[in-house]
């Protein structure tokens, strides 16, 4: 089911709004494969906005359009049609303005391999114009909350994956721009990294009205970061809201697997049918299979319920509700392909 005010969002109806950093209208990027026989729809008919000071996490498997649509924001990619506005107003992708705003951090490296930690940050920190005091205190700060100031002085070549991923970071937030795109930075990040980056992007999103979009076929770090979800498949976008929203409306919530002691028949099931609000329940073999929202608040009175009945829990298993249920419902597959 979509809501009013998802719709309103898929639709793109708020793109020119005054919150809106980013909006897209009917967005396409069709790629025609070499032998031509092929149109392949990388991004297909995207409409929505993403506000200020949010954090955006554009969820979907391999394949999914992600790369594509940031691409296309940066200006490296030239829709086959549509509108992008930043700001509610459209501009030349190309511009120095919009240069300036966005900060593009890739999948792929973007720093020179032959230059050192410090002088590729300062080289593209110069471009930007940054005063020199400022930026020496700038990257000084990067390099600190990114555990990259023994590297300063190494060059980018030298270092290992999980640093030269954070020396990515780095090179994309040196100018403090207003809208962070970062496409799958969470990937080969040491938990340590990871968890300063998660506070960082907090922080910078929340402080200054700041606009972050990620883009992650990894559930967990989009689900506890972002704050709101677009959920992408095969360039379309199919729901977009809260993490919490998303859950309620389109998953199939917790589900709790009741190994009981012995065989049972369907009175049993039906007994907790009636006497528990909102649950779906089966029989799967031994195990009684309850789908609900917040499963663990209604545990107690199901296992009251099957002891009364005689009967004994052998085991518990829950699976709690994730963005996983949800994509699995909405487009019937695995977001792990
Ligand atoms: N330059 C290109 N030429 C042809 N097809 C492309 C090109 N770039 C991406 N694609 C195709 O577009 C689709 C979306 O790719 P991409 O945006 O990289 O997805 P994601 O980032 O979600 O993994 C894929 O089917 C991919 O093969
Ligand atoms: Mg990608």
């Amino acid at each position: 089911m979509v809501t009013s005010k998802e719709n309103e969002i898929l639709k793109g109806e708020n793109v020119g709004d005054s919150d809106s950093a980013i909006g897209v209208v009917d967005l396409k990027k069709h790629f025609v494969s070499k032998n031509e026989s092929e149109n392949v729809k990388a991004v297909d008919g995207l409409s929505f906005s993403i506000m200020k000071g949010e954090i955006f996490g554009l969820l979907g498997p391999n394949g999914a359009g992600k790369t594509t649509f940031i691409r296309m924001l940066v200006g490296l990619l030239k829709p086959t049609s549509g509108q992008i506005l930043f700001n509610g107003e459209e501009l030349n992708v190309n511009s120095a303005k919009l240069k300036n705003v966005i900060g593009y951090v890739p999948q792929e490296a973007a720093f020179w391999k032959d230059l050192t930690v410090y002088e590729n940050l300062s080289t593209i920190g110069t471009t930007y114009k940054i005063p020199n005091k400022e930026l020496k205190e700038r990257i000084d700060h990067l390099l600190d909350g990114l555990y990259l100031m023994d590297q300063k002085k190494k060059k980018a070549s030298k270092l290992s994956g999980g640093m030269q991923r954070r020396l990515n970071l780095a090179m994309g937030m040196v100018h403090h721009p207003q809208i962070l795109l970062l496409d799958e930075v969470f990937v080969g990040l040491d938990p340590q990294t990871r968890n300063y980056l998660y506070d960082y992007l907090r922080d910078f999103a929340s402080k200054e009205n700041k606009t972050i979009i990620i883009t992650s076929h990894l559930m967990e770090i989009v689900d506890s970061l972002s704050d709101r979800v677009g959920i992408l498949d095969l360039g379309k976008m199919l729901a977009v809201d809260t993490p919490e929203n998303l859950k309620n409306t389109h998953g199939k919530g917790d589900i709790l697997q009741l190994e009981i002691d012995k065989d049972f028949d369907d009175s049993l099931v039906s007994k907790i049918d009636k006497a528990v609000a909102d649950v779906s329940i089966e029989k799967n073999e031994q195990n009684l299979v309850v789908k609900t929202l917040n499963a663990i608040a209604k545990l107690p009175e199901i296992l009251n319920i099957v002891e009364a009945e005689g009967f004994l829990i052998q085991d518990v298993k829950l699976t709690k509700q994730s963005l996983e249920t949800v994509f699995i419902s909405l487009t019937g597959k695995e977001l792990r392909v």
